[in-house]
């Protein structure tokens, strides 16, 4: 993977580099990040630093299902013979999709080379602060905040004793007091230095003022014949930590539910090579069964065709019929929450041609349809596998919310989530949805009107509701 030295970069562009990330209050390097990504996603942000900043979304930023954010790491290794494992950890860090950077204490390169921190994180190495390469941008500063954690490993009694009392005589310290994130330190030295009042004066100290401390273990020292607690951790004890301070686990509300999904069209046969079909993309149910996933559920998508990626970890089930999407989702009960977003064909046609149907001078072929069976109200209507919290869609042309409303008294499900797919809105097939969602109260009907989001956002939304629901009603577990 290429890195990119901003330094080398001209100057009119860095210039504007510097403007705009500090407008966003962003560091430089997060401001490229922006920018490659705004440019692969093809959104673009006006090319002048100065434009007003786009109007703060009330909604969360969906993530991606399955994607891992990139994260990088200053890492400071302090001169004590642990160091040889920093080496170990600038590995387990970077297979963790952790960029790192290391900082060597002069003590430390007594240790380790800063050549071999450099081969292992491929990058460049810092050891001097009065480095007039690095420095000439204050580089102690960008180190200090172009990243998103700093892990100090092994930070030895003298690194502890500097950052607890705001020592900045060399690089590693004046890194630690000009940064703005968060800390990580995996002390290490002999059990007497551990023990010693001063130590502890300055863990006491230091966790007071946030931060983080990962061990020491206790052990055999590197000194024959001495043991007690003062061995570094384990590389990958440092590299857990650090992961759980970069990705703090997601909360997963609907862990244990188990919740069925029907999405996009059906496909309804008018002979071998013809069918009725509809515009849904199935993008609003795909989007919802990854925010389920996303937050703990088992999810099993029933679709029709569509062109579109499962979600990870989701099961989906191909269908192409209405009838075929109603046997699928029988088979998937039971189930704690069921939400049909499939934009089902209403007819079939009752006399399907076996072979393909010829143009005769007897004009048009007659199309007898029939009706589909309506599978959000069959499911509703259960007797005993009904799933406790039912979900429909409507999408309408016309009269939304009154549609809306008859279809939730009609089919006897819990919610209908309303939208208006008029071909002036766009919803069918594109990436936003304006929806409304109606649910009963005290035997009243209510409307909760949501602001235009995308898909994405739509979904993150709803689950968020049912996690809520499901909270403050504590479902029964479907079994
Ligand atoms: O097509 P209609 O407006 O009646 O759809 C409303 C809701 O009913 C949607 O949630 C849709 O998935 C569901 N539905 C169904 N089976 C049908 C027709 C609609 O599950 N045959």
């Amino acid at each position: 993977m290429a890195s990119l030295t901003i330094r080398k970069l001209d100057d009119t562009v860095k210039t504007y580099l510097r403007l705009r990330s500090a407008k966003n209050r962003r560091s430089v390097e997060e401001e490229v990040r922006v920018i490659l990504r705004e440019l692969i996603e093809g959104r673009e942000e006006p090319l002048t630093p100065f434009a007003a900043p786009p109007a703060p979304s009330t909604t969360p930023t969906p993530q991606r299902a399955g994607a891992v954010a990139e994260a990088s790491v200053t890492l400071i290794i302090g001169g004590g013979i642990a160091a040889y494992k920093s080496l170990d950890l600038i590995r387990r860090l970077k297979e963790r999709r952790i960029e790192v950077r290391c900082v060597l204490t002069k003590a430390a390169q007594q240790f380790v080379t800063p050549l071999a921190a450099s081969a292992l994180s491929h990058e460049r190495v810092y050891t001097d602060l009065f480095d007039p390469q690095s420095e000439f941008d204050a580089g102690h500063i960008r180190l200090a905040r172009d990243c998103d954690l700093i892990v100090v490993a092994p930070a030895t009694a003298d690194l502890m004793a500097k950052m607890a009392n705001g020592h900045a005589d060399d690089l590693a310290s004046a890194i630690l007091l000009a940064t703005n994130r968060k800390v990580l330190l995996a002390p290490a030295m002999n059990p007497l230095m551990w023990n010693n009042a001063a130590t502890r004066r300055n863990v006491t100290q230091l966790q007071r003022d946030g931060v983080v401390l990962i061990g020491p273990n206790s052990g055999e020292m590197a000194e024959a014949g001495e043991a007690g607690v003062g061995r570094m951790s384990e590389a990958i004890e440092i590299a857990n930590a650090a992961e759980r301070l970069l990705r703090p686990p997601v909360p997963k509300p609907l862990a244990g539910k188990r919740v069925l999904i029907t999405a996009g069209p059906t496909h309804e046969p008018i002979d071998p090579v013809r069918y009725i079909a509809n515009r849904s993309s199935g993008k609003q149910g795909f989007a919802i069964a990854a925010a389920a996933q996303a937050a703990g559920a088992e999810v099993i998508l029933v679709s029709g065709p569509v062109d579109l990626d499962a979600p990870p970890g989701v099961t989906v089930k191909h269908v192409e019929s209405a009838r075929q999407m109603l046997e699928q989702v029988q088979a998937a009960l039971p189930a704690d929450i069921a939400i049909f977003a499939a934009a089902v064909a209403d007819w079939r046609v009752a006399n399907e041609g076996e072979q393909k149907l010829k143009k005769t001078s007897a004009g048009m072929p007659p199309l007898q349809l029939v009706e589909n069976p309506d599978i959000l109200a069959t499911i509703s209507k259960l007797a005993d596998k009904r799933p406790p919290l039912v979900i429909g869609f409507a999408a309408e042309t016309e009269h939304l919310i009154d549609n809306a409303k008859s279809k939730l008294a009609r089919k006897g499900c819990d919610w209908i989530v309303a939208n208006d797919v008029s071909p002036a809105t766009g919803v069918m097939g594109g990436d936003r949805n304006t929806v409304h969602l109606i649910s009963r109260k005290n035997g009243e009907m209510t409307v909760d009107s949501w602001p235009v989001m995308t898909k994405e956002q739509v979904a993150i939304e709803l689950v968020a509701h049912i996690a809520k629901s499901v909270s403050d009603k504590s479902l029964e577990p479907a079994s």
